[in-house]
């Protein structure tokens, strides 16, 4: 049964009681370290003399290259990043050298004497000059069924579009953080602020030149990763070890804000370029789509990310005839990194822009054309990879949502309202989601735990999933609450540690309750299995008549009893300490693997997915067409989460995502200038959603009655699916541009639709309005 406990931080949160790292009280022996950053995108290193600013009183200890025991590199999966540059630098932002130093202001003093000389070389700093010069960052990627090419050519209709979607800062509320502390000889402990602790623990061993099993990482809760720590947190993580390895005293990395956003990588930025046939039901009939990401400086996660853009080019839609082409650049930026969707936005983004402009074509609604387009039966239920939608909620969602939302009376009302205003338009848009669950890298699909039982009958959990405020240790401790049957103020869920659970994976790929809950539940079957023996010769006692079957006994709120004898139970806690008296063991470690799934990179075929999330959303918005300001009226959403854990931090995950989606989509706006600097670096330049952008109806709803078959708790993944949902919100903007023109003219569209994009927009249409009024352009189509 699913129950809406409290978030494990939610009284903390508000009380300010918990603890980041920056909270950590250490001791008097702490030295704050500072990273001495690149100021150009691309430019050889001539000179660099850390001498006069060494003097400085305070500083303990200025570290570049040359001063890495272990190897130079930080590369999560490919090794091209450097820790700290040494000859080169390859974006501004990268880390030159560290300082360490017992106070702030020593640092500001110390980093403005290093003395450093550049030779400036040309930078790439866009996608169409890598392009040109062909800076491939990886070999190009290919998923293709049917006959694309032949599709195309005996469609009735074909578009040919471009889209643009821009990048993202994750802007979690903790920035990149990390206390390391020496301890006795090499050992080295890292308090984290990563997705990875597994991965953070081997980035610092490497760079310190140890053994694994000398680098202790622990993660207590992030502030917010959103993907950005999913590979970024290990980087102050093996900044902080350095320095704290050459001082010998614990050394705590912050960024600032600013350095953060400046230095760390974003989501990734594409330029797709897409073709789509189909008939006049609209139908789509053949779809050829070619991603182009911008990797920034070095691999990072990039070929994952565009892996699964890839398998998301479908979105929710069937397509007889696909081709879809990955690539991804190599610039002169920060590398690019994991957010939230994980390339999924990127994907779903294009299709779902083309299906707007076939039904503008043909004069219909565009939610009747996805209708149309849905997976829906034989054989038009197989992805472009090969994988059979199954338990797909997408109609079912779609007949909720339709009269829930009052999606055709309210297009209605906005077509007279349109009439009635000139300079005020409304838009209302549907759009659906389906999101594949499983890190697409199939060996990652697994997970650890240790249960711990005390002889008090509490319960200590540990897993490999790290908690970054989506809830996920509250979750787990709502799992070994039923699965073991003791109310949950008897189980702890302690910080993520890998000396605890070794060889994680990262909490990512919104797996993180999937694979976790799985591992718990596997632990707390072996020990239960152990307490059984212990059980049943005491339930026989209490019970004179028959003998007492292992299927019988039920673990329940702190009691233990056979269900054919429910009045008469024993404690917990009593045979807990009986199976300590008699010598059985009350800890287990637990382990997971996800069943069935592969994927065939070279063939572009496979089950990469053990099942998927499915939502759907309506928003509508008022555009003012004088300013560019956008309204969100009104969200409408069902998601499936399956049988909810915690229908709470589901709503929550659900509303998160979408409000975080709506951010990318409309009002977060990254900029560089010609030379590579990020002009948007600070929330004064950078607009993240507030409560006041949330809509103004804002009305959730989770899918009842679907539990999902072979998860924990017949759950679902909630955390990143919600995040498109926002494309409703963005192609309601789109409707509202096109209303300018009473829907005669397809908007120029790209992604953010900022208040400068829909006013740009506006006023061209506005423009070719009075055109073919005076009868000089007719159709763009
Ligand atoms: N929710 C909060 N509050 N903070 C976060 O950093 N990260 C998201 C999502 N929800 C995030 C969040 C991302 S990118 C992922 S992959 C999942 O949570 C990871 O956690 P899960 O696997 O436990 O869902
Ligand atoms: N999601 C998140 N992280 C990942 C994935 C994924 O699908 N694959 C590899 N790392
Ligand atoms: Mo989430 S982008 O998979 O960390």
């Amino acid at each position: 049964m699913s129950e809406n406990i409290y978030h494990d931080s939610a009284i903390k949160h508000i009380t300010g009681e918990s603890v980041y790292i920056d909270d950590m009280l250490v001791n008097e022996q702490l030295l704050l370290g500072k990273v001495y950053f690149s100021r150009h995108a691309h430019a050889k290193i001539k000179k660099l003399n850390i001498k006069k600013a060494l003097k400085v009183k305070g500083v303990h200890a200025i570290l570049t290259a040359k001063d890495i025991p272990g190897e130079n590199q930080m590369g999560p999966i490919v090794h091209d990043e450097q820790c700290l540059a040494e000859k080169e630098v390859t974006f501004i932002g990268q880390a030159i050298a560290l300082i360490a130093a017992e106070n702030a202001e020593a640092i500001f003093e110390a980093e403005k004497l290093i003395e450093i000389e550049y030779e400036v070389l040309e930078s790439v700093l866009d996608i169409e000059t890598a392009i040109a010069k062909n800076q491939l960052i990886a070999p190009p990627r290919k998923i293709e069924r049917g006959s694309p090419d032949e599709a195309m050519k005996s469609s009735p209709h074909v578009f040919k579009g471009e889209l643009r979607t821009n990048g993202q800062e994750h802007w979690y509320l903790e920035t990149q953080t990390a206390l390391a502390m020496p301890g006795e000889g090499k050992e080295m402990m890292i308090h984290a602020s990563s997705q990875n602790p597994t991965e953070t623990q081997a980035i610092v061993a490497e760079v310190l030149g140890l053994q694994k099993n000398e680098v202790e990482v622990e993660v207590k809760r992030m502030g917010g990763g959103f993907g950005g720590k999913e590979t970024q947190g290990n980087h102050v993580a093996a900044w902080a070890a350095l320095l704290a390895n050459a001082t010998k005293r614990p050394v705590k990395i912050h960024l600032f804000r600013d350095d953060d956003q400046i230095m760390t990588g974003k989501r990734h930025r594409y330029l797709s370029k897409y073709e789509i046939g189909f008939n006049e039901k609209g139908q789509i009939l053949a779809y050829k789509v070619e991603f182009n990401a911008d990797a920034g400086s070095s691999t990072d996660l990039s070929m994952s990310i565009l892996e699964r853009a890839m398998l998301h080019a479908d979105n929710a839609y069937f397509l007889p005839n696909v081709r879809i082409i990955g690539n991804a650049w190599k610039t002169n930026l920060p590398s690019n990194t994991a957010y939230r969707g994980f390339g999924g936005p990127q994907g779903i983004a294009v299709i779902e822009n083309a299906i707007d402009k076939i039904a503008r074509f043909l004069k219909k609604d565009p939610t009747e054309v996805r209708l149309q387009n849905f997976y829906n039966q034989e054989p038009n239920i197989y992805t472009p990879y090969g994988q059979k939608i199954e338990n797909n909620h997408l109609f079912k969602m779609y007949d909720k949502l339709i009269v829930s939302s009052e999606y055709f009376k309210r297009r209605k009302e906005i077509e007279i309202f349109n009439k009635e205003n000139e300079f005020s338009k409304r838009g209302i848009a549907l759009t659906p989601v389906k999101f594949g669950i499983s890190f697409t890298t199939s060996f990652l699909n697994q997970a650890g735990a240790l249960v711990n039982i005390y002889t008090d009958g509490t319960v200590l959990v540990n897993h490999g999933g790290t908690e970054m405020g989506q809830g996920l240790h509250t979750k787990m401790l709502q799992v070994a609450s039923s699965e073991l049957g003791v109310t949950p103020d008897r189980v702890k869920v302690s910080a993520t540690n890998t000396s605890k659970v070794p060889n994680t994976s990262p909490t990512a790929a919104s797996s993180g309750s999937d694979i976790n809950g799985m591992a718990v539940k596997n632990a707390i079957d072996i020990i239960k299995s152990r307490l059984l023996d212990v059980v049943i010769p005491e339930l026989d006692k209490l019970n004179s008549t028959t003998e007492t079957s292992k299927e019988n006994v039920v673990f329940e709120k702190n009691f233990i009893y056979d269900k054919e004898l429910p009045g008469k139970k024993i404690a917990f806690d009593d045979i807990v300490k009986l199976a300590h008296f008699k010598q059985v063991s009350l800890s287990s470690t637990g382990y997971y693997r996800t069943p069935g799934i592969y994927f065939d990179r070279e063939k572009g075929q496979g089950i990469p997915f053990f099942y998927f999330s499915y939502g759907m959303s309506v928003s509508e918005v008022e555009i003012d067409t004088l300013t560019g300001q956008h309204k969100l009226l009104r969200t409408d959403i069902i998601h499936d989460v399956g049988d909810s854990i915690n229908p709470g931090i589901d709503k929550g995950q659900i509303e998160g995502g979408f409000v975080q989606g709506m951010g990318w989509v409309t009002t977060e706006e990254l900029k560089w200038d010609k030379k590579g600097n990020l002009i948007t670096h600070s929330p004064d330049t950078y607009k993240i959603p507030t409560v006041n952008d949330i809509p103004k109806i804002f009305k959730v709803e989770i899918l009842n009655d679907v539990p999902n078959p072979g998860t924990i708790r017949r759950s679902k993944a909630v955390g990143e699916p919600p995040f498109m949902l926002a494309f409703s919100v963005w192609l309601a903007i789109k409707d509202a541009i096109s209303a300018v023109g009473n829907h005669h003219f397809e908007p120029d569209f790209s992604l953010p639709a900022t208040y400068e994009v829909i006013l740009l927009e506006a006023e061209k249409i506005k423009k070719n309005k009075k055109q073919v009024s005076a009868g000089i352009l007719v159709s763009k189509q």
